[in-house]
C-alpha cells in the first residue's frame, strides 16, 4: 500500500522543498514546523469524487478533534475513491492550538495535489491519509532520525541524559492509556540543564505494535542525542522527540514511574496522563520555531548534502576535509566497530544524515591505483541485503570508505551483545533468508563472482525493520595479490572459516556457503561457535554438539531457550538446521550453493538429501593454546 514511502530520497527531498512555514504568529502556538511531508507517486483516478472525499473526511476529522480529542481517524468508501484519514495531535497541545496545527497541515497536505497518499508531520501534530486503511500500520523501513544542529557544551551528559529519558519513555509508553507520556530529567554540568521529551504512539495499533515503533524510534533518535540538543523519530506509528528546550509546560508532564517498576505491572493500565491542559508559552515557542526554522532553510545548498541522491548516481567522491568533520575527527566516541579492513566511523551531517566511514587499514600507495576503479564495481552492487557503498575518499591520508549506516547495528549485538534474546524466530528466519539471498547474489548474480571470505555475525547488520544486510564484502579487491596476508584478521575467522580454506588456502564461493551454515547455527542456538566447550563438564563445540543432536533426532534441544516456543514450528527449525548442516559438509562438492540455499529454504518441502556427518571436518576446531595468544586469528594459512 505504501511502498513510496520507503523511497528515501523522496523524503529527503520533499522535506526539505516543504519545509516550514510559519502561521498566525498573533496567536499562541500551533507548532507548525514541518517536520516532513511526503506524497504518494500515484494519482487518484477520479479527481473530483477524490477532493470531494479528502474534504468531507478532513471536516470530520476537525469536527472530533475540536471536542478535546487527540487522536482521530476517518474513512469514506462508498464510492470509487476511498480516502482513510488519520489526525493526531500531541497531548500537550490546547484544543485550539491542536485546531491551529491541523488546519496547517490541512493546508499544506494540498501540496499534494491530486495523489492518492500523503502525509505530514509536525511538531503539534499530524496527518495522514490513503486509499486503503493503514489504521494499524507500526513501522515501515525508510525512516531515520531527523536532527537539529544545536549542540551543548557537555553533549556527552545531555547524551546519556536524554537516553535514559527517551528509554523510560519507549517503555512507559506503550502500557499508558492513550499512548503519550512528556517527561523532562535533569541534566548535569551542561550549559543546558534540562531534557525534556514525549513519545506518543497511533491509538489504532496494539500496545505491542506501540512497543516495537518506540523501539525502532528509540534506535532511530538516539543517532541524533550524540552530536545534537534536538531531535525527532517519526514513524508509521509513533513519534518521538527530545530538546532542551521547553516544548511543553513543566506541568504537562506525565508520572512514568508506575510504568517502569516492573513489566508485569503493565495491566495496571491506570494511565494516568498529567495536566494535559491548554496553553502554551506562545512567544519562546515560536522563537525557537523561526530559529529551526531558520537553520534547516538556511541548510539546502546544492551538492552539498553528502546524501543527497546518491540512491541513483555512482560513487561519490568526498572531500577528506568534509569525513573529517563529519566523523568529529575520527573520534573515539564515533567508532562504530573494528572490521578486518579497518575501523569504522559514525558520520553525521547538518541536515542529519548519517553514514558510516570505514578507515581502510591498507597500504594506500600500492592499493591507490586501482582504488577508485575497485569503488566503482562494488558501489555498483545493488541488493537488498547488501550494505551500500556510497562513495569514497582517496586523497587524504587514509583510503576512506562511505557506507550506508545501518542504525540497528550488527547481529553480533543481538545474538551476543546487550540485545540479547530480543529476536523472535520471525526474526531470526528473514535474517537466514536474506543473509543466504544477499550471499547468492554477490556469488551468481552479479557479473563477477564476489566471495566475501568472512561472513560472521558482526559482519550482518540489521536495518530498522531487522533485515540483514551484509558488510564489507568486495573489500579483499583492495589488497593487491601478492599481499594477501599483510592483515592478518583478514583470513578469516576461526571457527567460521571453511577447513579447507584454512588450512589448504582453497578459495571458492563454497568457503562462504561454510560460514553461512555455522551463522545460522548461532542464529538458531544463540550461541558462539568459537565458545570454548569444558570437555570434562561433556560440553561441545557448537558444531560437534549440532551434529551430535541431530544424528540421534534431538536437534531441538540446540534452540535458544530465549525463543518462544509458541511462536515457531518445529518442523520450520528442523529444517533450518538441517540446511545450516548441509552447508558444513566437506568436500565443497557437496554443500549446496548459496542460491540452492535460498531455494531450499523458500521451499515449502522437504530436504531431499540430508546431510551427512561422513561428510564433516571437524579437526577445524580451535584448540585453546592458539587461542589464548593469538585471538581469533591464524595468521600463516591465509592467501588465495
Ligand atoms: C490505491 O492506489 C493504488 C495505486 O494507485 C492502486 O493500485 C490501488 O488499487 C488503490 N486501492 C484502492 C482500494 O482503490
Ligand atoms: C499525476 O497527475 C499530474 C497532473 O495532475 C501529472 O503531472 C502526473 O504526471 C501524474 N502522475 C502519475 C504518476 O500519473
Ligand atoms: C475541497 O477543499 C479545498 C480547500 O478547502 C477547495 O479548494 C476545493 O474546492 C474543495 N473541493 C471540493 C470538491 O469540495
Ligand atoms: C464530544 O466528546 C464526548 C465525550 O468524549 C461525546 O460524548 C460527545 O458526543 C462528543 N461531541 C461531539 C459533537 O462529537
Ligand atoms: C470506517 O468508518 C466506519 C463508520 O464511521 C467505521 O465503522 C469503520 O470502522 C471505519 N473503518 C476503519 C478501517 O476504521
Ligand atoms: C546550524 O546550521 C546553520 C545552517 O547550516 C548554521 O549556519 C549554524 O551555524 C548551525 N548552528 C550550529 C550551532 O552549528
Ligand atoms: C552550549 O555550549 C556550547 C559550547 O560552549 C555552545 O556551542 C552552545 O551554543 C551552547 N548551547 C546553548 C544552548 O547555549
Ligand atoms: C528512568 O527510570 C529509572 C527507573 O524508574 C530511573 O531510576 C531513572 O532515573 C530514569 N531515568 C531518567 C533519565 O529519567
Ligand atoms: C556531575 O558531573 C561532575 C563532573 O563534571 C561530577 O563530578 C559529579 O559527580 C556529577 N554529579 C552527578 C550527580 O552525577
Amino acid at each position: 500500500m505504501a511502498q513510496w514511502w520507503s523511497f528515501r530520497w523522496q523524503i529527503v527531498v520533499v522535506a526539505i522543498v516543504l519545509m516550514v512555514f510559519l502561521t498566525n504568529p498573533g496567536r499562541s502556538e500551533p507548532q507548525t514546523h514541518l517536520l516532513l511531508q511526503t506524497c504518494s507517486r500515484f494519482n487518484a483516478t477520479n479527481t473530483k469524487i477524490f477532493f470531494s472525499n479528502l474534504n468531507e473526511t478532513f471536516r470530520d476529522v476537525r469536527r472530533k478533534l475540536s471536542n478535546s480529542t487527540y487522536f482521530t481517524t476517518s474513512n469514506l468508501t462508498t464510492n470509487s475513491e476511498p480516502v482513510y484519514v488519520m489526525a493526531q495531535c500531541r497531548n500537550y497541545m490546547s484544543t485550539s492550538d491542536c485546531l491551529g496545527c491541523f488546519d496547517y497541515a490541512a493546508s499544506s497536505i494540498r501540496a499534494c495535489t491530486t495523489f492518492n497518499g500523503a502525509r505530514s508531520v509536525l511538531d503539534g501534530c499530524f496527518l495522514r491519509y490513503e486509499n486503503s486503511s493503514f489504521f494499524d500500520e507500526t513501522t515501515l523501513i525508510g525512516y531515520e532520525g531527523l536532527c537539529g544542529n544545536r549542540t551543548s557544551s557537555r553533549q556527552s551528559a545531555f547524551e546519556t541524559a536524554v537516553n535514559g529519558l527517551l528509554s523510560n519513555l519507549s517503555i512507559a509508553t506503550p502500557k499508558i492509556n492513550g499512548f503519550y507520556a512528556a517527561a523532562t530529567t535533569p541534566v548535569n554540568g551542561s550549559n543546558t540543564t534540562t531534557a525534556y521529551a514525549i513519545a506518543q504512539c497511533a491509538e489504532t495499533i496494539t500496545p505491542d505494535g506501540c512497543r516495537s515503533c518506540m523501539q525502532v524510534a528509540y534506535a532511530n533518535i538516539r543517532s541524533c542525542a550524540t552530536n545534537f540538543i534536538d531531535g525527532w523519530a517519526v514513524d508509521s506509528g509513533c513519534f518521538m522527540r527530545y530538546s532542551a528546550t521547553g516544548f511543553f509546560r513543566n506541568d504537562q508532564t506525565t508520572d512514568i514511574v508506575p510504568f517502569l517498576v516492573d513489566e508485569k505491572s503493565s495491566s495496571q493500565k491506570g494511565a494516568i496522563i498529567g495536566g494535559v491542559v491548554g496553553g502554551v508559552g506562545g512567544l519562546i515557542l515560536l522563537l525557537i520555531a523561526v530559529l529551526l526554522w531558520h537553520r534547516r532553510s538556511t541548510r539546502t545548498t546544492p551538492g552539498h548534502s553528502l546524501f543527497g541522491a546518491t540512491e541513483l548516481q555512482g560513487p561519490k567522491y568526498y572531500n577528506y576535509s568534509d569525513l573529517k568533520k563529519a566523523t568529529r575527527d575520527f573520534r573515539e566516541e564515533n567508532k562504530l566497530g573494528e572490521g578486518g579492513f579497518g575501523d569504522v566511523y559514525k558520520g553525521t551531517v547538518k541536515d542529519g544524515s548519517i553514514f558510516a566511514v570505514k578507515k581502510l587499514a591498507i597500504d594506500s600507495t600500492t592499493a591507490k591505483d586501482h582504488f577508485e576503479s575497485e569503488v566503482r564495481v562494488i558501489s555498483n552492487i545493488h541488493h537488498r541485503n547488501l550494505i551500500r557503498l556510497l562513495g569514497c575518499c582517496s586523497k587524504g591520508p587514509e583510503l576512506l570508505l562511505v557506507l550506508e549506516y545501518m542504525a540497528n547495528g550488527s547481529l553480533e549485538k543481538y545474538l551476543y551483545g546487550e540485545k540479547r534474546g530480543t529476536l523472535n524466530w520471525k526474526q531470526r528466519f528473514d535474517i537466514i533468508f536474506g543473509t543466504a539471498r544477499g550471499l547468492a547474489y554477490l556469488h551468481e548474480q552479479y557479473n563477477e563472482t564476489i566471495i566475501h571470505r568472512d561472513i560472521k555475525p558482526s559482519n550482518i547488520l540489521l536495518d530498522n525493520d531487522f533485515q540483514p544486510k551484509i558488510a564489507d564484502f568486495g573489500l579483499a579487491r583492495f589488497i593487491p595479490e601478492d599481499q594477501t596476508h599483510i592483515s592478518t584478521r583478514f583470513a578469516g575467522t576461526l571457527g567460521y572459516t571453511a577447513p579447507e580454506y584454512a588450512i589448504h588456502g582453497q578459495l571458492s564461493e563454497k568457503v562462504d556457503t561454510y560460514s553461512f551454515g555455522i551463522v545460522v547455527l548461532e542464529i538458531v542456538s544463540g550461541r558462539r561457535c568459537t565458545y570454548i566447550p569444558d570437555e570434562a563438564a561433556g560440553e561441545q563445540y557448537l558444531l560437534e554438539h549440532a551434529w551430535n543432536l541431530y544424528e540421534t533426532r534431538m536437534q531441538l534441544k540446540l534452540v535458544d531457550e530465549t525463543l518462544d516456543p509458541t511462536k515457531y514450528k518445529e518442523e520450520d527449525i528442523k529444517k533450518v538446521i538441517e540446511i545450516a548442516l548441509m552447508c558444513t559438509q566437506s568436500p565443497v562438492s557437496v554443500r549446496p550453493t548459496m542460491s540452492e540455499v535460498v531455494k531450499l529454504l523458500s521451499d515449502r518441502s522437504r530436504v531431499q538429501n540430508p546431510p551427512s556427518r561422513r561428510n564433516v571436518n571437524l579437526s577445524n576446531k580451535i584448540n585453546s593454546t592458539s587461542m589464548s595468544n593469538a585471538g581469533t586469528t591464524i595468521t600463516e594459512l591465509s592467501g588465495r
